[in-house]
């Protein structure tokens, strides 16, 4: 279903007080230049991820995620290229990566004056601990460097990456000490990787007055259905790897796929958007879907803009319950 709607901003978190709000979707930008992983520079390149972007903004969707890791810093690159070259304003969420070389809390400055470089900003939205690596600098530390941060204006608010729930409350309590919230955990959350329900993350994000950014939402590319047995294609780049896009993996999630895809006929919706909705639906979560391309970004914006009932997220919920 190619539409663009034309997104309201719904908001769903301040990332600043009192400041702009995140649209309830926004968009991962790891594949823009990464062809460790992904295939960038073979089946796609600039002009495609160009338009993805162009494309996002037009629905709305102003929100963008990066990482300095991302393309060894192409990803950051590009974006500020995109930047560049629009007048309508974006928010840019990046990462810095606890390398095990990095134990001074100057490295978290230098990290980030690299970033803001490729990235052509002053300052960004969001600022995100990668990884929970603890290796000389602790989370104290690491904390107090990103409060100071803060203070100067370069980044606007913080936000952690893969922590546990004992993890969002040590860096949420090191933060408080500062007087600075701690506003995200990212964390992978699609339909076929529930654990943070489980696991206590999604709870405890709801207690800290956090939101998630849901990464992986698409599970790679495995819920929009276009994996499939019968028309077998190995996907690109290093998810030929992964035992899930096998034909006994794709076996599994036929059932899951067949829901989306009979529930998203009666919303004139596919099974990407159907997911994606069902993720925005849990509350405080907002889906950072991968696109590459003008299409995918304008398929992934189409998850805006309606609601599934709650009979058909029950549906869903069930049909998908053994990946929590
Ligand atoms: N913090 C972390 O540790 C971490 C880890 C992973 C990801 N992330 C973030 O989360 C973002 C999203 O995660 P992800 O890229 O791993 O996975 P994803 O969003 O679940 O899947 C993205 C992939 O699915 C396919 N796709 C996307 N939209 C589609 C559509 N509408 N129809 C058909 N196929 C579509 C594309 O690949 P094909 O066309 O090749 O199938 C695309 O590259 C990343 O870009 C990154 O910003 C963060």
């Amino acid at each position: 279903m190619a539409e663009s709607p034309q997104v309201s901003a719904h908001p769903v978190v301040k990332l600043i007080p009192n400041g702009p709000e995140i649209p309830p979707l926004g968009v991962g930008t790891w594949s823009w230049g990464d062809s460790l992983f992904w295939q960038y520079g073979k089946d796609y390149g600039a002009s495609d991820v160009q338009r993805a972007f162009q494309v996002s903004l037009a629905a709305g969707i102003t929100f963008f995620d990066t990482a300095e890791v991302y393309g060894l810093g192409k990803s950051e690159e590009l974006l500020g290229q995109f930047i560049q070259a629009t007048e309508t304003p974006v928010m840019v969420a990046t990462k810095y990566f606890p390398l095990p070389w990095r134990f001074k809390p100057q490295a978290v400055a230098d990290a980030l004056t690299a970033s803001l470089k490729r990235l052509q900003l002053p300052t960004v939205a969001l600022y995100q601990v990668h990884w929970p690596f603890d290796f000389l600098m602790g989370q104290k530390a690491l904390m107090n460097a990103l409060a100071d941060e803060v203070k100067q204006g370069r980044i606007q608010s913080i936000g952690v990456s893969n922590y546990s729930a004992s993890q969002m409350h040590q860096a949420h309590g090191y933060l408080a000490e500062r007087g600075i919230p701690l506003v995200v955990n990212q964390v992978q959350y699609s339909l076929l990787h529930r654990k943070i329900e489980s696991n206590g993350v999604l709870s405890t994000a709801r207690d800290l007055g956090m939101t998630i950014l849901a990464y992986s939402p698409l599970a790679q590319g495995l819920v929009t259905g276009k994996y499939r047995v019968e028309t077998y294609q190995t996907p690109a780049g290093a998810r030929r790897l992964d035992p899930r896009f096998s034909k006994d993996g794709l076996r599994k999630i036929e059932p899951l796929i067949n829901v989306l895809r009979e529930i998203g006929k009666g919303h004139d919706k596919t099974p990407a958007q159907v997911a994606l909705n069902w993720l925005i639906g849990q509350g405080n979560v907002v889906p950072i879907p991968g696109a590459k391309n003008a299409q995918q970004a304008e398929q992934n914006a189409g998850a805006l803009g309606w609601s599934l009932t709650s009979d058909e997220r029950q549906q869903i919920s069930e049909v998908s319950a053994a990946w929590r």
